[in-house]
């Protein structure tokens, strides 16, 4: 078997309602992760692209979070109807969907407009 050319991680967190930081998913079900197996699946991708259920990937504000690897592209508030422009623009087509990429200054960031301010952080 070969090895695959991605790997596509898709945050499945769940917190409770009025947890101190959102997550991914409000019911601990990720309708994102099942398409995206759907969709690699039904284009024959499924040898090739590796999708994976992640825990908590530390980007809760910018959730539903994906991240594509080898390119560790960050994906953000990715809705249902993304999935499609992800299989089709990047896992088939090798372009980043830049509408759905996270700046740079809001991964791994406790300054990113979109986080609270920390207490660590001042
Ligand atoms: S809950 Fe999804 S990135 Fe933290």
């Amino acid at each position: 078997m070969a090895n695959f050319e991605r790997h596509v991680f898709v945050c499945t967190n769940h917190r409770e309602a009025g947890s101190a930081r959102p997550s991914c998913t409000v019911n601990g079900k990720s309708e994102l992760h099942l398409l995206f197996k759907q969709k690699v699946d039904a284009i024959g991708l499924k040898e090739r692209v590796r999708i994976n259920k992640s825990g908590c990937l530390d980007q809760c504000e910018h959730g539903a979070t994906v991240v594509v690897y080898p390119e560790q592209v960050w994906y953000g508030f990715v809705k249902p109807e993304d999935v499609d422009a992800i299989v089709k623009e990047h896992l088939v087509g090798g372009r980043v969907v830049e509408r759905l990429r996270l700046a740079e200054a809001c991964v791994n960031s406790v300054q990113c407009p979109h986080r609270p301010i920390s207490p660590k952080a001042v």
